[in-house]
C-alpha cells in the first residue's frame, strides 16, 4: 500500500499531550442498540481501529460501562439524551443526523455518539474520528448536525473495460476487461471514505453506456453489481446504475425505445423487478438522454418528461427514483450561426416541462450552463425550475480544470454556485436552496458529483486532490463550512498539526483555483483548450468546431454577446435582478465579461485595466505563481514523510512548466489578434 492510499483514514499516532485527553474517553464503547446492524458494527469497528491507531490501544468494544468514562453509541428513540438536550433539537435529527454529546452522571461520564438510526451513528462516529485527527478537545461535546442535502452522490464515469472517461487517477477500481474486478477490500475502504465524508449515493459506471454496461440490469451482470452494493450498503451508500435509454432494444429484443409503447414500458417494469431482486435498496437509474449522441425520447418525437416518467414508473413500486441529467444541447452546430447559444440549451429544454415530472424524477443540472469550465455563472434552470426535483452536479474530476497534474482546490468555486443567489422567490434564493429542495419544498433534492478517484495507490492521482473529494463530501453535508475550514480540516487530517505545515498547503489549496484561472482561459470565456482529451491551451482548439463556439476573438474584439438586447437573449432566462446584472456591461462582473460581452480590446475592466492588458497581466501572474507553488512545497521538505512530498513535488513541477506555456500561447494568440503591445514590455512568446 503506497502512501496516501489512507487518504483521510490515515489514522497516525498522537502526541502524548493530545492523546492523554482522548485516552480517558476511549477505554472502551458501550453499544446501546440490541441487535447492532452491519453498519453499526462498522461503526464501531471505525473507532475501535481509528482510536487504536492514534492511541496506541484500541477500546474495547460492547464493554459494560464500568469505566469511569467511555464512548457511548445509541441509536433509536434516544430517550435517554432528552434530559440532555432538546426534546425538538432531536426530533429533528432525522435518519442520517447525529449528536455527539459528553453525558455526565453521577460517578460515570459518557460521550454518547447517537442518531435515530444506524446510519447516524456512522457518521457521528466519523465525527468524533475527526475531532481527534485535527486536535480538537472532545471534554465538553454538544454538536448536533444533520446533512443539507438527501442525496450526496458520486458519479463514477467508470467502464467496464476499466478506462475512466474523464479520469486522470488511474484506471477503474471497479472494472476490467469488460468484468467486475471485486477488490472487495478497495472497495470496502473507499466506502469507508465515502462515509468519513458523509455521502450516501454512488453511481457505479459513466453516464454514456456502452455496450457493455448497457447489460448491467440484466442477470448476466446483476449479480455482480449487486456485490459491489452490499459493500457499499454497510457504509450507508446506496448504488445506482446508469442506464443507456436504449436498452429494450439489446437487451429486450424488441424494435423501439419509444417512452409509450407497451412492450418497452414492460421490458423496464421487469428489469426493475429483476434489479431488485438482486439489490434490495437500489437508488434508480441516473440517465444521461439525447445528448452528446446517447439515445433519448426524441428519436420517437417523445419528450423529456415522456422519456423520465416512464423509467418512473417502473421504479415507482420499490422507492427507486430517476436522475435525469439537463446536460443537453445542439453539438453540430456552426461558428458563423451567433444566434444557436450552448448556454441557452438546458434552460431552453427543460424550463417548459418545469411540472410535467414524477415525483420520483429529479433533474440533474451542471453548475454552470457550459461545462465544468473554470469560471462560468450559475446555471439558470436553477431557480428557473419550480415543481421539479433538482440536483446540482459538480465535476471533482478536473477535466477542465488541470487533469490532477495542476492543483486546484474547487471548493472554493463550488461554494460560489451554492451562495449563487437566483432571485427565484426573492433575495436569499440560493443554489443550495434550490437544489437541497428546501426553496420550494420539493419532496427530493441533491448534489453529486464526478469522481476524481481511480485505482492510483493514492485514489486521486495529484495526493493534494484529494482535497477536492473530501472537501466535495463535507461542502454538500454542511454548504455553510466556509473553504478555508474544510482545507485547515483536510491538511490536517491529512498531514498532521504541524502550523508551518498546515498554514503553507492550505494557503497553497486556497489561492489555486485563482491560479488556473489566471494561466488560462481569461474573464470566463473558457475552454481554449486542445480538443478532445482537453489538456493543454489551444485557443481556437473548439473556435470552428462544430461543438460550440466560445470566444468570438477577432481583430476587432473578444467574447460571447449572450445579452438580450443584442446578443443570444440568454442573460434572460435569470430572474430579474440576476438579469439586469448580467446585461448591463456596467455591473457584470469582471471575472464573467467575455462570459456575456464582446468587448474591444481596449473596453476598460472595472479593475481599471483594458481587457488586452488584464489578459497580459493575469497571464504572466498565473505562470509566476505556479512557480511559488513549488517553492512554497519545497518549504515542507522534511516536514512530510519523502513519498508523499516526492509525488505531490513532480506535480507542483509539471504544473509550473505547464502553466508558461499556457501563459505564452495565449498571449501570443491575443497580441497577434490585438495587435496591442504588452504594456509592460514584457516578452511574449
Ligand atoms: C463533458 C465531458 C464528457 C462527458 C460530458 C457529460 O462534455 O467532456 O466526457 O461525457 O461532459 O457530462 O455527459
Amino acid at each position: 500500500v503506497g502512501e496516501g492510499y489512507k487518504a483521510w483514514l490515515r489514522y497516525p499516532p498522537l502526541n502524548l499531550n493530545q492523546a492523554k485527553e482522548y485516552a480517558s474517553w476511549c477505554g472502551e464503547i458501550v453499544i446501546a442498540a440490541s441487535e447492532p446492524s452491519a453498519v453499526l458494527k462498522n461503526a464501531c469497528e471505525e473507532l475501535a481501529n481509528g482510536i487504536g491507531s492514534m492511541l496506541g490501544t484500541a477500546p474495547q468494544i460492547g464493554g459494560s460501562g464500568k469505566l469511569p468514562r467511555f464512548l457511548r453509541i445509541t441509536t433509536g428513540d434516544l430517550a435517554e439524551l432528552q434530559g440532555a438536550m432538546e426534546t425538538a433539537e432531536l426530533e429533528e435529527l432525522g435518519e442520517e443526523g447525529y449528536v455527539l454529546k459528553t453525558v455526565r452522571e453521577p460517578g460515570r461520564e459518557y460521550i454518547a455518539i447517537a442518531g435515530r438510526t444506524d446510519r447516524g451513528a456512522l457518521y457521528g462516529a466519523f465525527h468524533f474520528l475527526r475531532l481527534m485527527q485535527t486536535g480538537q478537545s472532545v471534554n465538553d461535546l454538544s454538536v448536533i448536525e444533520k446533512p443539507a442535502a438527501k442525496l450526496r452522490m458520486i458519479d463514477h464515469w467508470d467502464n467496464m473495460d476499466g478506462s475512466i472517461e474523464r479520469g486522470y487517477a488511474g484506471q477503474s477500481i471497479f472494472y476490467r476487461n469488460g468484468k467486475f474486478i471485486m477488490d472487495r477490500k478497495r472497495i470496502r475502504d473507499y466506502a469507508r471514505m465515502m462515509a468519513a465524508v458523509g455521502l450516501n449515493a454512488i453511481s457505479i459506471n459513466n453516464v454514456n453506456v456502452h455496450e457493455t454496461e448497457t447489460r448491467l440490469i440484466t442477470p448476466e451482470l446483476l449479480p455482480s453489481a449487486a456485490a459491489a452494493a452490499d459493500i457499499f450498503r454497510e457504509y450507508g451508500v446506496r448504488l445506482f446504475l446508469s442506464v443507456n435509454f436504449a436498452s429494450p432494444i439489446p437487451c429486450g429484443g424488441l424494435t423501439t425505445a419509444d417512452p409509450l409503447d407497451s412492450g418497452v414500458r414492460r421490458f423496464w417494469a421487469e428489469r426493475a423487478a429483476d434489479v431488485y431482486r438482486h439489490i434490495p435498496d437500489f437508488g434508480g437509474f441516473l440517465v444521461k438522454a439525447d445528448s452528446e449522441f446517447q439515445p433519448g425520447p426524441f428519436t420517437y418525437g417523445r419528450d423529456h418528461a415522456d422519456g423520465a416518467n416512464m423509467l418512473a414508473e417502473a421504479l415507482r413500486l420499490y422507492g427507486g427514483i430517476v436522475i435525469w441529467r439537463c446536460f443537453v444541447y445542439d453539438c453540430l452546430q456552426d461558428w458563423r450561426d451567433r444566434k444557436t447559444d450552448r448556454a441557452r440549451a438546458a434552460y431552453d429544454h427543460f424550463r417548459p416541462l418545469d411540472g410535467k415530472f414524477a415525483d420520483n424524477v429529479v433533474l440533474q443540472i451542471k453548475n454552470g450552463p457550459m461545462d465544468f469550465q473554470v469560471r462560468e455563472p450559475a446555471s439558470p434552470l436553477f431557480g428557473g425550475l419550480r415543481q421539479t426535483n433538482q440536483i446540482l452536479e459538480l465535476q471533482i474530476t478536473q477535466e477542465y480544470t488541470g487533469q490532477q497534474t495542476h492543483l486546484c482546490f474547487l471548493v472554493p468555486q463550488w461554494k460560489e454556485v451554492l451562495d449563487f443567489d437566483t432571485y427565484a422567490s426573492g433575495e436569499g434564493s440560493t443554489v443550495a436552496k434550490a437544489a437541497t429542495g428546501e426553496l420550494f419544498d420539493r419532496p427530493l433534492g441533491g448534489i453529486a458529483g464526478v469522481s476524481n478517484i481511480g485505482d492510483d495507490s493514492n485514489w486521486t492521482g495529484h495526493l493534494l486532490a484529494q482535497a477536492n473529494y473530501y472537501g466535495y463530501g463535507r461542502l454538500i453535508w454542511r454548504p455553510e463550512l466556509t473553504a478555508e475550514q474544510i482545507a485547515d480540516e483536510w491538511v490536517r487530517i491529512t498531514f498532521g498539526l504541524d502550523p508551518v505545515v498546515v498554514a503553507t498547503i492550505c494557503r497553497m489549496l486556497l489561492d489555486s483555483w485563482i491560479i488556473y484561472e489566471k494561466y488560462t482561459s481569461p474573464l470566463g470565456v473558457g475552454w481554449m483548450v486542445n480538443p478532445g482529451h482537453h489538456y493543454g491551451p489551444n485557443v481556437d482548439g473548439y473556435e470552428y468546431s462544430k461543438w460550440g463556439t466560445y470566444h468570438y476573438a477577432d481583430c476587432r474584439g473578444v467574447g460571447v454577446d449572450r445579452t438580450v438586447k443584442t446578443g443570444t437573449g440568454y442573460t434572460g432566462q435569470y430572474h430579474d435582478e440576476v438579469a439586469a446584472r448580467f446585461e448591463a456591461i456596467e455591473s457584470c462582473p469582471d471575472e464573467l465579461l467575455l462570459f456575456f460581452h464582446h468587448v474591444p480590446y481596449t473596453h476598460v475592466l472595472k479593475s481599471g485595466k483594458t481587457v488586452i492588458q488584464h489578459i497580459y497581466d493575469t497571464h504572466f501572474e498565473g505562470a509566476e505563481q505556479a512557480d511559488k507553488l513549488v517553492d512554497a512545497w519545497r518549504g515542507l521538505q522534511g516536514k512530510i514523510d519523502e513519498a508523499r512530498y516526492e509525488s505531490a513535488l513532480s506535480r507542483l513541477q509539471e504544473q509550473s512548466k505547464h502553466a508558461k506555456e499556457w501563459r505564452d500561447v495565449v498571449n501570443s494568440y491575443f497580441l497577434r489578434k490585438s495587435g496591442i503591445d504588452d504594456e509592460q514590455g514584457r516578452t511574449i512568446y
